[in-house]
């Protein structure tokens, strides 16, 4: 017996409704795809670094982390070849103080900068004049450390008054 012309509607019928079935699908897959494009990661980037030139065995560093994913995350610790010292330093009313941790938010950004938060460079193993990078390297809570030259600019740099 012939079982293919029995079955030639079903397949028919089949083809359509896998076809119904695959809109269906798509459309699912766009609609939440909306509300679900989380990547789960923070997206950091650097920009903007430098340091003032020292005039001591003391430095400081100044940049701007843009986290430009939909996770916050925080800057942990410095590390670099110039300082075995290297802390991240707040300010208020005129003082600095050390901290644990800098958070940066979600589709936002940290920014360090003259007269606020810093990089704090103790104990320099030599003091860099105008015109050399220092390398330092960033740690984050959730990223992957990203490694940063900060050119060293004339001790008043600030690049808010250029
Ligand atoms: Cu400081």
């Amino acid at each position: 017996m012939n079982r293919r012309t029995p079955l030639a509607p079903a397949t028919g019928l089949m083809a359509a409704l896998a076809l119904t079935l695959a809109l269906a699908l798509a459309l699912t897959g766009c609609s939440s795809g909306d509300g679900d494009r989380s990547s789960g990661q923070p997206e950091l980037s650097v920009t903007g670094g430098y340091m003032p030139r020292p005039v001591s065995d003391l430095g400081a560093g100044f940049l701007t982390i843009t986290n430009s994913g939909d996770t916050a995350d925080k800057l942990t610790s410095v590390t670099g070849d110039i300082s075995d010292d290297i802390t991240i330093h707040k300010t208020e009313n005129q003082k600095m103080m050390e901290v644990t941790s800098f958070d940066i938010p979600a589709d936002g950004r940290l920014d360090l900068e003259r007269g606020g938060s810093h990089l704090m460079f103790m104990d320099l193993k030599h003091r860099p004049q105008q015109g050399e990078n220092v390398s330092i390297e960033l740690h984050f809570e959730k990223a992957d450390p990203i490694e940063v030259e900060l050119p060293v600019k004339e001790t008043t740099y600030n690049p808010a008054q250029q």
